[in-house]
Parts: C-alpha cells; sequence; structure tokens
C-alpha cells in the first residue's frame, strides 16, 4: 500500500514508494530507500512538500511475521537434520551417541511445541527430503511431541519420548539403504532383515549408554501393535511399552502423510480416516483420541476447498474449532488467481456461513483452473 505523506509527517526508517525528484526531474533520493535522519533534512532543505511512502497493510504485515517466525522454526528443523547426520556418522565409525548430543534439539523442539505447534507441525510437510530417514525421524518427533504433551507428560517424560522418536528407526543405519530406500517391491528376505531394525536400534543405545530403559524398549516397541500383530516380537496390548505405543502411532500416521520416492502422500484428514479405520486394533484408544484431537486435521499450508467456490490456503489453525481454520482465498469462486491474497477466520462471527467442503492438493488446483 502506498501513501501520500506531508514532508513533515515523515519519520526515519519509512521507506520511499517513489524517487524523489528535484526541479528539472533530477534524481534525489531513489525509491525504496529507508529514510534517515540525513534525508529528513535534505528533503525540508531542497523545499520538498510530500512524498509517496509505503505502507504495510495489516495482511502484508501478518504474511511478513509468519515468513519470520517460520524461518526461526525451520532453523530448530536444521539443527535436527544436522544432528541426526553426525549421529549416522558417528555409527559408521563406531562411535557412541552421546545422549546430551541428542537431547538439545529435542529439547528445542519442545520449546517450539510449546510456543506454536502448528507452524512446527507445517515444517513436517515442507521438509521432504531425498534421504527421508532424517525427516521422518524428526517429523515422528514433532507429532509425538505433540501427542505427549497432550497425553499430559512434561520436562523429562516428554524429552524421553522426543528422544525415543528422534532414534526410534535409528537401527535402520545397520541395514543396506538401498534395501529400504528404493521404489522397487521389498523380496521376503529383505522385509526379514528390515524388521530387524528396532532390535538394532535398541543394541546401538545399549552400547551407546546413558540411555534410559523406557527409551530402548519404546524403540523396541514402535514396530508392535496391540493386537499382536505387530514386529519383531509380536507384543500384545501392556506388554508394548508406553513410548512405543505413542511412536508406533505418529509414525503411521508420518509415513501415510509423507511423500516418498513410490507413492503421493495422503492429507493428513484421510490418513486419520485410514487409521482410525484399522487403529482401534492397533493402537490404544487415548493415543488415537489425543492424535486425533490434537494433530491439525487442516494444516498450515494445507489447500481446502470453500462452499463458496473459492479455494484457499490454510494460514493458521484455531485449536478449539479444529473444523474452522484461518484461510488466505487463493482463487476465487470463478478461478481466478488472487493477487492480493483475501484473509478470512472461519472462527469469527463474520464468516459464520463459510465453511471447508474439502481438502485438495496443487494437481486438483491445476485441474480446476486449466478448465478455466
Ligand atoms: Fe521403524
Amino acid at each position: 500500500m502506498v501513501i501520500k505523506k506531508n514532508i513533515n509527517d515523515v519519520e526515519i526508517g519509512m521507506i520511499l514508494a517513489q524517487e524523489v525528484t528535484g526541479p528539472q526531474g533530477v534524481h534525489l533520493i531513489p525509491e525504496n530507500t529507508a529514510l534517515i535522519e540525513e534525508h529528513l533534512t535534505k528533503l525540508k532543505q531542497w523545499n520538498i512538500d510530500y512524498v509517496f511512502i509505503k505502507v504495510e497493510s495489516e495482511d502484508e504485515r501478518i504474511e511478513k511475521e509468519e515468513i519470520k517466525t517460520r524461518q526461526i522454526f525451520q532453523k530448530a528443523y536444521s539443527n535436527a537434520v544436522t544432528c541426526l547426520q553426525n549421529i549416522k556418522q558417528n555409527i559408521s565409525s563406531e562411535k557412541a551417541i552421546k545422549i546430551e548430543e541428542i537431547e538439545a534439539p529435542v529439547k528445542d523442539m519442545m520449546a517450539k511445541v510449546n510456543e506454536n505447534r502448528d507452524v512446527l507441525m507445517q515444517l513436517t510437510r515442507l521438509n521432504m527430503m531425498e534421504n527421508h530417514l532424517f525427516s521422518h525421524s524428526i517429523n515422528v518427533c514433532v507429532y509425538a511431541l505433540v501427542v505427549g504433551k497432550y497425553l499430559n507428560l512434561a520436562g523429562e517424560q516428554l524429552l524421553e519420548l522426543g528422544t525415543t522418536a528422534l532414534l526410534h528407526d535409528i537401527g535402520m543405519v545397520k541395514i543396506e539403504e538401498s534395501l529400504w530406500n528404493n521404489n522397487r517391491p521389498v523380496s521376503d528376505n529383505s522385509w526379514q532383515h528390515i524388521k530387524k531394525h528396532p532390535h538394532f536400534g535398541a543394541e546401538i543405545l545399549e552400547q551407546s549408554g546413558g540411555y534410559s530403559r523406557k527409551i530402548i524398549e519404546g524403540i523396541k516397541h514402535h514396530h508392535e501393535r496391540i493386537n499382536g500383530s505387530g514386529y519383531p516380537l509380536g507384543l500384545k496390548g501392556d506388554e508394548i511399552s508406553f513410548y512405543g505405543g505413542i511412536v508406533g502411532l505418529v509414525n503411521v500416521f508420518e509415513s501415510l502423510t509423507a511423500y516418498r520416492k513410490y507413492r503421493e502422500p495422503v492429507i493428513p484428514n484421510e490418513a486419520m480416516k485410514i487409521i482410525l479405520a484399522k487403529g482401534r486394533n492397533h493402537f490404544a484408544p487415548e493415543f488415537l483420541r489425543a492424535l486425533v484431537a490434537h494433530i491439525a486435521i487442516y494444516p498450515i499450508g494445507s489447500l481446502v476447498m470453500l462452499n463458496t467456490g473459492e479455494i484457499a490456503q490454510v494460514t493458521g489453525v484455531n485449536p478449539e474449532h479444529p473444523f474452522r481454520p484461518k484461510l488466505k482465498v487463493l482463487f476465487d469462486c470463478e478461478r481466478n488467481q488472487q493477487t492480493k491474497a483475501r484473509r478470512l477466520d472461519l472462527k469469527s462471527k463474520k464468516h459464520e456461513t463459510t465453511y471447508v467442503t474439502k481438502t485438495i492438493n496443487q494437481a486438483d488446483i491445476d485441474n480446476l483452473t486449466s478448465k478455466q
């Protein structure tokens, strides 16, 4: 937004929306200059009466704030990636995994979950890497912390759960990558070997020392299911450790919703339906309840269709109204792309007749807009 400002109202730090020219069009101060005291003095000396200043609209301010928060959170995410890369190297050179090294990124993420869990969860969708072992482990850690927090875990317990989650698949580094990171069907022999990764992971931590029994059991049990259909031990019900049960559940949610070389991701509310259909026999009901209630149905960044015919992107979640997120309209009902995105909060009275009809993906948008 641009406004015309009288020279007496111009302040230091304001940004020029147009260059300031003198008599005969002499260039005095270029466009986009952030004004300093010297400029203000000069403008008065040159008898300039007014200038055009850039003013941030409320939407622009929110947008900027969102980008800033995302960048800070991304740093925490990237630190966790570096930590896992170091750990992988340490295992290859037979060095111990020091618990303090792994706890640092977990603590950082615990703080971010408290600050704004929705922005952190958005990162789980943005960080899809070629080597998905890292992004998968971090995403599982984020979801486990969110679920754990709403199961009233705090302090040391939440830290232990986050550590279990971040390291749950660490045993995979003992398995040749070509067996699990490709888009070919896995042979029966390879599968029997891959199924040993919970055991390998527990072994690595036992040899490293310093990890509690609960963490080691959590890693051993993250593929066990309460009806006994899991692996490697086929444990049932209460035989499965607390951390192992939570990490097992969020592991399935992450795997369904993440990008993989061989398939498209499932959108979160569809993933919830899949898990609920089968999950009752696989996971403890209180874990399922926490997942459904606290992992966003419409995560930030996801695309939705509205009953007005508009297409919007989710920019925020209203935890007390999970079906009424905050949105930014990308296309109007005639599929015209909006250059200045309109923002709406479905929680507000003003928008009480507007609602989300379905979640869509980028390919749906391409289809809908190309038909115009
Ligand atoms: Fe696993």
